[in-house]
């Protein structure tokens, strides 16, 4: 097997998927239908067309369009049990889903509704599929920090579905620091917590997510390669990033696949993962991510199993299931 085979089959655990990034137009317009919504373009290929991003806000106005025809508990429910298919398809063992309760909040759509259609199908991926996962709730950095606690509150009564928080929408101007007493309460609480930092923001939101929001894993955090002092930290600490080279192309935070700072960031030893943040939106899954990216930058397979290995030092699974997962990748990469 080379670099490309190997990425492809290797087991491995995705940290970093929005749930709702993976509403492809077709479930779009197929639910937009069940549910009497109205939508802004005439069909499938419109608004596939419309894909054409040129930062985070483009991206972000078109993702919050696409998850208003989510209504019923089925809806949330097909959407994740969609994913869990192609996810197995990539050899994904594991998946920890971020999901945003308030872009449906916002729209009417009760708390339980969500939760219960997402949680439903997380337990059949496990029955049916064999692939562990767990929910991560994000809050919107761009609402207020009153709207994320009063979120926190309607979301405590199924305390039992979700294992953490993150922080994620729109980050230039919404520093991790607006955050802090939110995250010292979910700290409080047990929760695993996580935050968006470093993608289109600056190093220093990336400290603040550390130091103030005590975060275990950073998604994205790019920007740590403008700043050495971060970069000698991430290696120490090995404090995760979850990675998302196509979602940081389509968005343009790199111009080319070959500049993506991945290569360096595993080369200082940080503990970087591949994921895929928004695969409906920037076209593709998990193993797209890995095929491009092993390509573009010429990963070796010593790389492409260090990747597969942080994705389960990074996950929040427990010693034995991490230990069984290992065992799994080192079978593979043995072949
Ligand atoms: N960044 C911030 N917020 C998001 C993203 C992202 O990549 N995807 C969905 N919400
Ligand atoms: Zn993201």
């Amino acid at each position: 097997m080379n670099a490309i085979e190997l990425a492809r089959a290797i087991p491995k655990a995705e940290l970093h998927i929005h749930i709702e990034g993976s509403l492809e137009p077709e479930l779009i317009f197929a639910l937009a239908q069940r549910n009497g919504v109205a939508l802004a373009y005439p069909g499938v290929e419109a608004l596939r067309a419309a894909y054409a991003f040129t930062d985070l806000q483009s991206f972000l106005d078109l993702y919050y369009a696409g998850a208003s025809v989510l209504r019923q508990p089925q809806d949330f429910h097909d959407m994740a049990w969609a994913y869990f298919l192609r996810a197995q398809a990539d050899h994904v063992i594991h998946a920890e889903l971020f999901f945003d309760p308030q872009t449906h909040t916002a729209r009417g759509v009760p708390m339980a509704v969500l939760i219960e259609g997402l949680s439903s199908a997380c337990l059949r991926a496990a029955q049916e599929l064999g692939i562990s996962s767990a929910l991560i709730l994000c809050f919107l950095r761009h609402l207020s920090e009153a709207d994320a606690f009063a979120t926190l509150d309607a979301a405590l009564p199924y305390r039992e579905h979700f294992i953490g928080v993150g922080l994620d929408s729109s980050e230039l101007g919404h520093p991790p620091q607006k955050f802090e007493r939110v995250f010292a309460r979910c700290r409080a609480l047990g929760l695993q917590v996580v935050a968006h930092a470093g993608e289109e923001g600056p190093p220093e939101y990336m400290w603040q997510a550390i130091d103030l929001l005590k975060v275990q894993r950073i998604d994205h955090g790019v920007a740590a390669l403008q700043d050495p002092l971060l970069m000698a930290e991430l290696a120490h600490t090995r404090l995760p990033l979850t990675v998302c080279p196509l979602s940081n192309l389509k968005l343009c935070v790199v111009k080319d696949l070959r500049e993506h700072p991945l290569k360096t960031m595993l080369d200082a030893g940080l503990c970087v993962t591949i994921n895929s943040d928004d695969p409906a939106y920037f076209g593709g899954y998990l193993n797209a991510n890995f095929e491009q990216t092993v390509a573009a930058l010429d990963l070796t397979r010593e790389d492409v199993l260090q990747l597969a290995r942080n994705s389960f030092e990074a996950s929040f699974i427990g010693a034995e299931h991490r230990a069984a997962c290992l065992a799994r990748v080192r079978e593979v990469a043995s072949v």
